[in-house]
């Protein structure tokens, strides 16, 4: 895809108005300089979701996430950037040329366009022989014996393939698709020996897989009776990838935003049953396992993940092997634990609502499962408790909280009687991937707290630089190595001074794509504090946040001094103690005289 042009980036933004896009999706009211509403990306009773027209930005205080126009319909609708823009444009007329693409990539997104189309094509084919067709009737009255009406039929875009080999192959023929392309689309197979290409479904209930933006990329169809195979998918293709693609996900992704949570569950009807009985939050994955890639798409709209698997090997396989893609993006995972037998479809049939909800409230976090699995699976021998051990730590590895690592080293500790010091060195000298490795849970604990004392002043130093024009020529002279500490604050300061203009003024619109998300919704926080006293005396704030920072990071230094004198010490090392203490005393008279 090519790259858009920055200035038809700004010519949609200057065209469109946030305030208006923002009310396409939610109700806003004004409220003196801004406009509220209720926070669509999480659920809340009083409005905290503000947007600004004159900065044309958003930002919720209660969940914190912030941006632009262009972020907001990212989040909104799960559209690239790029998306974002053409969309924006389209509502605005400006339409999107894009930059040189080479003829390899404008082949290639012909190809998946036509893919589209033909799925979209035989999706509706489906859908109309179900919800009228007379061959239909076989499948309305299966869906109807399963508890099925056509409100889940609609909501799903449910269809039916009737009998025969070619009805398929002949709609799509007449619909002016060449038989290539249909072959590609996975919808037909090549017919042996001079034979015409056959339907891929025949006879059976189909499940339409969309993509994020509604669009149907692939089919799970199943069977009407007991024959074999009792479901049977599309195949992979350049629109459709098992790996990225989670069934129902376009449909739950808003409530999944609502309540933070997803279900992830085994199969299509467990999602149809469970979005019926009004946990619409619910996907699952399409005959294989969870992936990374998988992972990353539900922490989009969620923080919580319930796995409702099978109470079968198979299942608590899927189950363990869904926590490894999971916890190490930060993802909180629980498991539901359903009667023997029972999948989520079939449990709300029989216990209902209440049923199925007490099992969710009964849910417990997957790693506690996973240790009394590996206890049980291992044994009670010594080697047995080693095996266990090593294996929960693989995963307490992974945790990205220190917290939580540090509550679960404390409770393997106890189930296995083993020291809770060898355990954290164990866990620290483990095999691990660089981006996972962190500092041991006790260091990082201490470090916390004045941290964020520090994280305050660079928040206030960065909210002196959007209302003061001097204060922030200040900064630019004294450089923010010395007055930032943080990658996040520093980056967005250096941003800051990269956006005045000629006469050293911050445009009005200052949220721009080179942003990540991080830093958009802190700036958008940034704009949105509104404090009258607060730009009395910038000077003033401008020494006292720089004399914190400094504060902070010789405080620092002392913690660390007092460490090495005590090293220092135990080795007997005269000359190192006397060094420290010299040091020691300067920084103590630095901090005295506020400097
Ligand atoms: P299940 O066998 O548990 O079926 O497969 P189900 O979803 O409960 O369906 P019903 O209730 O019997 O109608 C779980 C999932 O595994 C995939 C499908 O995605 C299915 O929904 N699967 C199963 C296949 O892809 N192929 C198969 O042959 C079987
Ligand atoms: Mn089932």
């Amino acid at each position: 895809m090519g790259r858009i042009p920055e200035d038809k980036i700004q010519e949609i933004r200057d065209r469109s108005d946030i305030v208006e896009v923002v009310s396409g999706y939610l109700p806003l009211k004004r409220s003196g300089a801004n406009h509220q509403g209720l926070c669509p990306f999480h659920q809340e009773k009083t409005p905290s979701f503000n947007v600004n027209s004159a900065r044309q930005i958003f930002h919720c205080f209660g969940c914190g996430v912030g941006g632009n126009v262009f972020s907001f319909l990212m989040r909104m609708d799960g559209l690239s950037f790029p998306d974002a823009v053409r969309r924006l444009g389209e509502k605005v007329g400006i339409e999107v040329e894009e930059e040189a693409i080479s003829p390899a990539d404008m082949r290639r997104r012909e190809v998946r366009e036509r893919l589209l189309q033909i799925n979209e094509a035989a999706g509706t084919f489906y859908q109309q022989i179900l919800l009228e067709g007379e061959v239909g009737a076989l499948g309305r009255r299966y869906l109807r014996q399963r508890g099925y009406e056509s409100e889940t039929v609609r909501a799903f875009q449910l269809g039916f393939a009737p009998e025969g080999w070619e009805a398929l192959a002949k709609h799509l023929t007449e619909k002016k698709f060449s038989r290539e392309e249909i072959q590609q689309a996975g919808l037909v197979r090549p017919g042996k020996q001079g034979r015409g290409d056959y339907d891929l479904f025949r006879q059976r209930l189909l499940f339409p897989i969309h993509d994020l933006q509604g669009r149907m990329v692939a089919f799970g169809g199943r069977v009407l009776d007991d024959s074999l195979p009792k479901y049977i998918n599309s195949p992979e293709s350049d629109v459709y990838h098992k790996g990225q693609t989670l069934y129902g996900l376009y449909q739950a992704r808003d409530a999944m935003r609502h309540h933070g949570e997803a279900l992830v569950v085994e199969g299509y009807f467990d999602v149809l049953a469970l979005h019926r009985a009004g946990f619409a939050a619910a996907v699952a994955t399409c005959g294989t396992a969870l992936t990374a890639d998988h992972a990353r798409l539900l922490k989009r709209y969620a923080d919580k993940i319930l796995l409702v698997f099978d109470e079968d090997a198979a299942g608590r396989q899927a189950t363990f092997r869904a926590m490894d893609a999971l916890l190490p993006v930060g993802l909180a995972v629980n498991v539901v634990a359903l009667p023997a037998g029972e999948d989520p479809d079939s449990l709300l049939k029989s216990r209902g609502e209440e049923g199925f909800r007490s099992c969710l409230d009964a849910a417990r976090p997957v790693l506690e499962v996973f240790i009394e699995d590996q206890l049980r699976i291992n044994g009670q021998s010594i080697e047995g408790l080693a095996r266990a051990a090593e294996q929960v730590l693989e995963r307490i590895r992974r945790l990205p909280g220190d917290l939580e690592r540090n509550l679960y080293l404390k409770r393997l500790a106890t189930l296995t009687n083993l020291d809770i010091e060898l355990l954290q060195s164990k866990m620290r000298s483990g095999r691990v991937a660089p981006s996972v490795v962190r500092r041991p849970a006790t260091q990082s604990l201490q470090a916390r707290q004045p941290s964020a004392v520090a994280g305050q002043t660079q928040k206030y130093l960065l909210r002196l630089m959007l209302v003061d024009d001097q204060q922030r020529c200040r900064v630019r002279e004294e450089g923010t190595e010395g007055l930032f500490l943080d990658e996040l604050f520093r980056g967005l300061a250096e941003y800051l001074l990269g956006r005045e203009d000629e006469d050293g003024r911050l445009p009005e619109d200052l949220v721009d794509a080179s942003l990540d998300e991080a830093q958009q919704s802190l700036l958008a926080s940034l704009v949105f504090q509104e404090d009258p006293g607060w730009a009395d005396n910038p000077e003033k704030i401008f020494t006292d946040c720089r004399r914190a920072v400094c504060n902070f990071v010789l405080k620092q230094r002392l913690g660390e001094i007092r460490q090495l004198e005590e090293e220092a010490r135990s080795n007997n090392d005269e000359v190192a103690l006397m060094q420290y203490l010299r040091e020691r005393t300067e920084i103590n008279q630095k901090i005295k005289k506020k400097l």
